[in-house]
């Protein structure tokens, strides 16, 4: 059982906290390698997990055609595409799930730029819930799709994404449904840390000297820090690697407060490049990821388009890792903190590749189960003719 034995806010976030030792870690042999192996360090009740779909464990990849190619002798790739929607987001939707389950909750909601949304209704899809999810009216069709063949009920909202993170939050509250949106669950935050284990087993009980993390919110890289960091309060690892956030060079709000110089507008534009996953103009737990970056000695660095776009196509062509342009950001992020002088070829580097690109099946976008709103009032309506 994973005993939680309280709670502290750090820079904005709720962080919780367990009574650590080195019994807390899984020590047999993994029969099947899951995220649920780590639940002694989750908020996870005693008994046999609801949670329908197997998720995490996902391969650390040697790529020796990569590392040849980048000089990088050390490196490695955590491939978060192998999770059942292509994500690393299925490993908060699954925890957030499993938590409703046990208290018999059956809506859950989210905003999301795309893959949290597409995690969040296949997740509840399996658990035999209600998908409620918010996103901005740019959201990618293909995502798009997949919410509604999955039968979630999706709100396009307007004025975008942060916009919608305030919708689906407001209807949490008044309906009572599960919030899984990002950085105000602080579930997200625990179930996210699990890669942070896997790659410290899967490095033989190690840990590396640098990450790469794409960065939108920032729960991502806030949960490594957090996994890393609980891995030295047991007592397994004497220090932590260094976190290098990635940001979108049209969407960079982060690199630049890290900089500690204002953002220029065009620099604050979520609509403005491929990696449609790391848009975030205002990150929800962006203090917080600024912490996490400093305490380690990591830094930020933002990447153009084009080096996106070269990412996704070196991920492909040499080391047979299909990623979207957010989830090819780590790599991306490498060579620009090469240069920089942030992190060296010859180090034992993790790229965390984060999410696949969306097929187009072909299968519609189902019109009923979609509502263009902008108000929460309009939410209301929509919902009531629900019933
Ligand atoms: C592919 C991909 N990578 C990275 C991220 C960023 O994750 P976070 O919001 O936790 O920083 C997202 C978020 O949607 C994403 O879809």
């Amino acid at each position: 059982m994973g005993s939680v034995t309280g709670s502290v806010h750090l820079a904005g976030c709720e962080w919780l906290q367990y009574d650590y030792g080195s019994a807390l870690m899984a020590r047999d042999q993994p029969g099947s390698f899951t995220m649920w192996r780590y639940r002694e360090l989750l908020p996870v009740p005693d008994g046999p997990v609801r949670y329908p779909v197997p998720i995490g464990g996902t391969p650390l990849l040697p790529a020796p055609a990569l590392r040849q190619t980048l000089g990088t002798p050390h490196l490695w790739i955590k491939d978060e595409t192998r999770n059942p929607t292509a994500s690393n987001k299925d490993r908060a939707t699954a925890l957030v799930i499993e938590d409703g389950l046990r208290r018999g909750v059956d809506t859950i909601t989210t905003a999301s730029t795309g893959n949290a949304a597409v995690a969040t209704s296949f997740g509840a899809a399996a658990a035999g819930m209600r998908a409620v999810i918010f996103v901005s009216t740019d959201c990618q069709p293909e995502k798009l799709a997949l919410m509604t063949q999955a039968g979630a009920w999706v709100f396009q909202v307007r004025e975008g994404y942060a916009a919608a993170v305030d919708l689906s939050r407001a209807a949490a509250r008044t309906f009572g449904w599960l919030d899984r949106n990002t950085g105000a669950n602080p579930f997200t935050i625990e179930a996210k840390k699990t890669v942070a284990f896997e790659v410290w087993e899967q490095l033989g009980r190690w840990l590396p000297d640098v990450m790469f993390v794409p960065v939108g919110d920032g729960t991502t890289l806030v949960a490594l820090y957090k996994g890393f960091a609980e891995l030295v309060s047991c007592g397994l690892a004497a220090r932590q690697p260094r976190l290098i956030g990635v940001q979108a060079e049209r969407c960079q709000p982060l690199v630049w407060a890290w900089l500690g110089a204002p953002a220029r507008q065009a620099e604050l534009d979520p609509g403005a490049t491929v990696a449609d996953g790391i848009a975030v103009e205002r990150p929800a737990i962006g203090d917080a990821v600024l912490d996490a970056v400093r305490r380690g000695g990591g830094g930020m660095v933002a990447v153009t388009d084009g080096a996106l776009l070269s990412a996704v196509a070196m991920l492909a062509g040499r080391a047979g890792v299909g990623a979207e342009p957010a989830g090819a950001a780590a790599l991306a992020g490498l060579e620009s903190a090469v240069e920089r002088g942030l992190a060296d070829r010859s180090e034992t580097v993790v790229l965390l590749v984060t999410g696949r690109e969306v097929k187009a099946s072909g299968a519609p976008t189902y019109p009923g189960r979609v509502t263009v709103v902008e108000r929460f009032d309009e939410v209301e309506r929509a919902l009531a003719g629900d019933c």
